[in-house]
């Protein structure tokens, strides 16, 4: 673990991932596709479902940044995402379906102890979410987070998806602070990776007690819960 202190000091700026750190996307997403799964017949685990639309979606979007060659939406990766997961499961499905599954992301919830932590570290930081959702997603999704955030950013300014260095990048110059006086908050460990890589500082959530595997670019400081980083830094 880093030197907290020097941390506190240096740090003006948190920036937070949003599908898996703030929102609940796992619970959210399972909730709004047992129903439909359902109603198709299909008789495996939602959950598992959930996880197959989520890696194909993550993987979709580093071709994308990867192939260089214009960025797709993040609404549409994960129209793609979708129904190839449904096809792979077997499941007949209507575009319209597809579409209404996906626009439940903008709806996700936050994990509990979420917002009472961000209040408090709203006391000494300016916060932003930094996301691959597009922009017009994360507007939508703040009456449902229930938090005002400084800066809202989505990478679709940068037009790459993270971890993409620019999408890092392009959020330190929007934040108007050095790349050092930013932490960077989230709970997939690529996400801190291209933070580190980028020379920002990171934070890794780690909710589920996952290993954070081995890499150059380790996170400042790993906490179980948003709770647990709040008693960190402030
Ligand atoms: C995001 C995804 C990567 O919000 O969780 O950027």
């Amino acid at each position: 673990m880093a030197d907290i202190g020097l941390l506190k000091r240096e740090i003006k700026v948190l920036t937070f991932d949003l599908y898996g750190t703030i929102v609940d996307m796992q619970a959210g997403l399972r909730e709004a596709a047992a129903p439909l799964l359902k109603s198709k017949g299909w008789d495996g685990d939602p959950n598992r479902f959930v996880t197959w639309w989520r890696r194909t979606h993550f993987e979709n979007s580093m071709i994308d940044a990867l192939c260089d060659r214009g960025h797709t939406p993040y609404r549409e990766i994960g129209h793609r995402a979708v129904s190839y997961t449904l096809e792979r499961a077997g499941v007949p499905h209507t575009s319209e379906e597809v579409e209404r599954l996906v626009s439940e992301i903008e709806r996700l919830k936050p994990f509990p102890e979420v917002v009472p932590a961000l209040e408090r570290l709203a006391a000494d930081y300016r916060l932003a979410i930094l996301s691959n959702g597009d922009r017009d997603m994360l507007e939508a999704a703040e009456p449902h987070i229930g938090f005002k955030f400084d800066h809202t950013i989505s990478v679709q300014d940068a037009g790459y998806f993270k971890p993409h260095h620019k999408t890092y990048e392009n959020a330190a110059r929007t934040l108007g602070v050095d790349r050092l006086e930013i932490m960077h908050v989230a709970s997939h460990a690529f996400d801190c990776i291209g933070a580190k890589a980028f020379g920002m500082r990171a934070a890794f959530i780690n909710r589920r007690d996952r290993p954070f595997g081995r890499t150059r670019h380790e996170p400042d400081v790993v906490v179980s819960d948003m709770a647990e980083l709040a008693d960190l830094l402030t």
